[in-house]
């Protein structure tokens, strides 16, 4: 795989999967727009010409339009993968509203913001890899995760409408759906206990790790892929199946 000569958003790329994109992208020649909600973390993150850090936060319309604003700056724009997103967990009955809204509006409204804005640039060149994070949850659900799951289905919705919408583009539009993988995100809503026991219940003995999902975003998001759109491809250990 070979990114020369692409240029390439990924969102929420301050750590965990996001950051692993954006390192292996980077490595494989890409030109990086990235992005954090963390205003400070943004600040201290040092670019240089193939890779820039901006700060974006879904929560923050001012933020949303000031970013959209600056991929004008930009000749072109090849990949687009929306990776941010954020997870709380609650019986249905004990959502807060507020909770639902942010979830919906990072998950699912900002990666639809983001397609529109980046589908407009990429038809002018007739050429787009669009890569949406999703989740097992957006497939299957569990308890309390009714945000969650609304969300990651919504985005796994968009993914296919977009497809149809921007093949006539030569825009292949995918997600790739993580299990379950070591990162902030699941060290804070799973306790050592709960995640000792997903362990076991995955068939391949372990949870993910960034690299396990990384390879797969990749190749939906390169030259390599020239027939898939539309699709979501889970990577989960084979838990999905259990
Ligand atoms: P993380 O919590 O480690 O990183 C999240 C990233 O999103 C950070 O860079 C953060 O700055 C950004 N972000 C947070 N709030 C934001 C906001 N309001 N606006 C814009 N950006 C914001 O998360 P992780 O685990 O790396 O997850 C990445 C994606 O993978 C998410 O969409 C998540 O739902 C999905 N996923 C993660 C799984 C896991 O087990 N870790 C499993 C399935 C899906």
């Amino acid at each position: 795989m070979n990114f020369k000569n692409k240029t390439a958003i990924v969102t929420g790329a301050t750590r965990g999967i996001g950051q692993k994109i954006a390192e292996d992208l980077y490595d494989l020649g890409a030109t990086l727009i990235l992005t954090g909600a963390d205003r400070d973390r943004i600040k201290r993150l040092r670019g240089n010409k193939r890779r820039k850090y901006y700060h974006l936060d879904f929560l923050e319309d001012e933020s949303v339009s000031e970013f959209i604003e600056t991929l004008e700056e930009y000749e072109k724009i090849d990949i687009c993968i929306n990776n941010a997103g954020i997870n709380r967990i609650n019986y249905i009955y004990d959502i807060m509203e507020e909770d639902w809204d942010r979830i919906m509006k990072v998950n699912l409204s900002g990666p639809f913001r983001l397609i529109k804005e980046a589908a407009r640039i990429m038809k002018k060149k007739r050429y787009g890899r669009i890569v949406n994070i999703a989740s097992i949850f957006g497939t299957i659900t569990r308890e309390k995760r009714a945000a969650y799951t609304a969300s990651k289905s919504g985005l796994i919705g968009l993914t296919k409408t977009a497809a149809l919408d921007l093949a006539p583009y030569n825009i292949l539009v995918n997600s790739v759906s993580p299990g379950f993988i070591l990162t902030d995100l699941t060290k804070r809503i799973l306790s050592s206990k709960e995640r000792e026991a997903l362990r076991a219940a995955v068939p391949l003995k372990r949870l993910g790790r960034p690299r396990d999902i990384s390879p797969v975003v990749l190749f939906l998001a390169s030259d390599l892929n020239t027939y898939i759109t539309g699709q979501n491809i889970i990577a989960d250990g084979g838990y999905v199946n259990t």
